[in-house]
């Protein structure tokens, strides 16, 4: 995983490289580099962030009209100066970036340093531009003629951008299961990234680079593909959607915090066009196509990681609940390796923020082998998994840009209730009252989201409280479980306090042996048909001496006299409560990161898209 930029044409490339770098930094910031063509070729490179990346600079020399970015999450060798990204070849005139992993690399780095080779770094990627250049030295060939060659001697994940001196201006990219987008310029410029955002304001002329394509890519003149057996590709022009202002921060202080505020809003976008309370409605268009394969289905299987994997948990109770099919939800990750048992006759959806996610789409390919109907819940439009998928829906949540995901999630939750209804009407295992009534509670979320909101400052005096706190624990029951789990993810992955998340009945076998004084514990404890035993829950914890931090319904006088704390949102229908409670826990790990100065945007060791296994 790593974020790829590139830029060839009549402007001055740096500026819009870093402006790129800075955009994609999400996708990884343990290193950053430059490579600019301008008589030979010019590499900055260094440890750390597009930031770091700009002061080495400082008053070096940044001209050139091409060339090449690169922000990295380290697979092979640890994160320095020399295992940043770009690599030369040992000869020095041929260059290059890459996103993914090279499985084959020590082999074919035997062969080389068997033939003279010397490496510089500890990379699997400085194998692919010594072999590049090898083939290169041996056949006499064009850059692009070598590197297809090449990429026919590797496999692994890949996507590439690579520069020779000898062909000043010419980039030579080709993807595998790493994505690449190449943007159409007006003035016959080109510019390249791993996802459409550097492109946006420069051009909304994109082609997506399909798994096995090789660009070559000459300002002035029309773009050339060709696959790895060297057939021609007609390139396939789209136009982007996407809107500037989406990318930007907004006055907000970090974008974790504005995607939180979106929420109303992306919510809304999630449902548009697709529910009418009116006409008693629920449609999915990508998914209607689909209805009856997945009402005969023998099983709805989910496949996702991490926040997706909670909405699809949440999906489970929902479509178990309403369409009564029986689903199963898979981490994608465990799927592919445990030989599971898939037929025609199941439907696996899988759900995706980036619709990038590694694992994701190896265990897709599994159920695409086994004959499986595949679908997609994802929200980057034109990602992998939105291709490769015989049908699905957008979650049109817009860029989610913080590493943590938020509105994504929500998002992720409503297709999923809409899902869930649909399929629950079509199969006549919803009353037509409950359609309805249940029709309009999902309608009003987003003002429901909205009123969430103002818990804001409560919940950031909370957070002030618990800052320091060592350990959490988040309990919930029935469709709050999964949100347990969220709001414990959260938490870990911005402030890097350790938290789990339990069924809160789970809690007396085995959990409850870590409550003391010292414990906060969050209950999700709004009204539903549990509401009664997850009190009696609240009343063990502080039995123990265990701190209580409860999200309770409005209203709510129960757990208010027992919890040490309460967050009051609005009360809805159970099945929602998921969408709504998010809010407070979001911002609960928000303010906590805040407060830690950590960076929570980006936080450690962590990256938006897992384009690796
Ligand atoms: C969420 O906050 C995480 N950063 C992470 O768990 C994420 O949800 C996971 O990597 C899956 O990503 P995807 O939805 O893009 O496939
Ligand atoms: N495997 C390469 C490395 O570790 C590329 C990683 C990436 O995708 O950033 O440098």
């Amino acid at each position: 995983m790593c974020g790829i930029v590139g830029y060839t044409g009549t402007k001055d490339a740096f500026p819009i490289l870093i402006k790129g770098l800075q955009r994609l930094e999400y996708r990884g910031y343990d290193s950053a580099g430059v490579a600019l063509a301008n008589d030979g070729l010019q590499l900055y490179k260094c440890k750390g962030k597009v930031v770091d990346l700009q002061n080495h600079i400082g008053n070096g020399t940044t001209h050139g009209n091409s060339g090449i970015g690169h922000t990295r999450w380290a697979t092979h060798g640890e994160p320095n100066d020399v295992n940043a990204h770009p690599h030369f070849s040992m000869g020095g005139n041929i260059i290059l970036i890459h996103n993914g992993i090279i499985e084959n690399y020590d082999s074919v780095k035997k062969e080389l340093v068997a033939r003279g080779y010397i490496f510089k770094s500890d990379t699997d990627t400085e194998v692919l531009v010594n072999l590049i250049e090898e083939i290169q030295k041996s056949e006499n060939c064009k850059l692009s003629e070598a590197v297809r060659k090449a990429l026919n001697e590797v496999h692994g994940a890949y996507a590439i951008v690579v520069m020779s001196e000898d062909e000043p201006g010419v980039i030579v990219a080709a993807r595998k299961s790493s994505p690449l987008v190449i943007g159409i310029g007006e003035d016959g410029d080109f510019f390249l990234a791993s996802d459409a955002t550097p492109i946006v304001e420069y051009t909304k002329n994109v082609v997506y680079l399909e798994d096995g394509e090789i660009a070559e890519i000459v300002p002035g003149q029309e773009l050339k593909l060709f696959t790895e057996k060297k057939q021609k590709v007609t390139p396939y022009i789209q136009e982007l959607e996407l809107h500037l202002e989406e990318l930007e921060k907004g006055g907000y202080d970090h974008f974790m915090l504005k995607e939180i505020y979106e929420q109303p809003r992306s919510v809304h976008d999630s449902m548009r066009g697709r529910l009418s309370v009116k006409r008693g409605l629920v449609h999915l268009g990508g998914m209607g196509d689909y209805e009856k394969k997945m009402l005969a289905a023998d099983r709805i299987i989910f496949i996702a990681c991490g926040t997706s994997w909670h909405a699809g948990l949440v999906g489970e109770y929902l479509i178990e609940d309403l369409a009564r099919i029986p689903v199963e939800v898979e981490y994608a990750s465990e799927f592919r390796y445990r030989n599971p048992i898939i037929t025609e006759r199941d439907v696996v959806i899988a759900i995706s923020q980036s619709g990038e996610t590694a694992d994701t789409l190896a265990a897709l390919e599994l159920a695409t082998r086994k004959g499986a109907t595949i679908l997609g819940i994802c929200n980057v439009v034109g990602s992998s998994i939105a291709r490769i998928t015989d049908g699905g829906s957008y979650t049109h949540a817009g860029p989610e840009i913080g590493v943590a995901s938020t509105k994504a999630f929500t998002s992720q939750v409503t297709v999923l209730s809409l899902l869930a209804l649909m399929l629950g009407q079509a199969k006549g295992t919803i009353e037509r009252s409950r359609f309805h009534r249940t029709l309009v509670d999902l309608s009003v979320i987003p003002e429901k989201i909205e009123a969430a909101l103002q818990t804001d400052a409560i919940v950031k005096k909370i957070a002030a409280e618990f800052k320091d706190a060592r350990n959490f624990l988040y309990l919930g029951r029935g469709y709050c479980f999964p949100l347990a789990l969220e709001g414990a993810l959260k938490l870990k992955e911005i402030s890097y306090i350790h938290a789990e998340g339990y069924p809160a009945a789970e809690m007396k076998h085995g959990p409850i042996a870590l409550i003391d004084e010292e414990m906060p514990v969050v209950v999700i404890a709004t009204k539903g048909p549990s509401y009664e035993k997850v009190v009696s829950n609240i009343q063990e914890v502080k039995a123990r001496k265990g701190v209580v931090i409860a999200v309770v319904s409005e209203g709510d006088e129960q757990v208010k006299e027992i919890a040490d704390y309460t967050i009051e949102i609005p009360e809805t229908e159970e099945m929602f409560a998921p969408l709504v409670a998010s809010v407070p826990l979001q911002l609960l790990s928000y303010h906590i990161a805040v407060m830690r100065e950590c960076n929570v945007d980006q936080p450690r060791n962590l990256a938006k898209s897992v384009t690796v296994e």
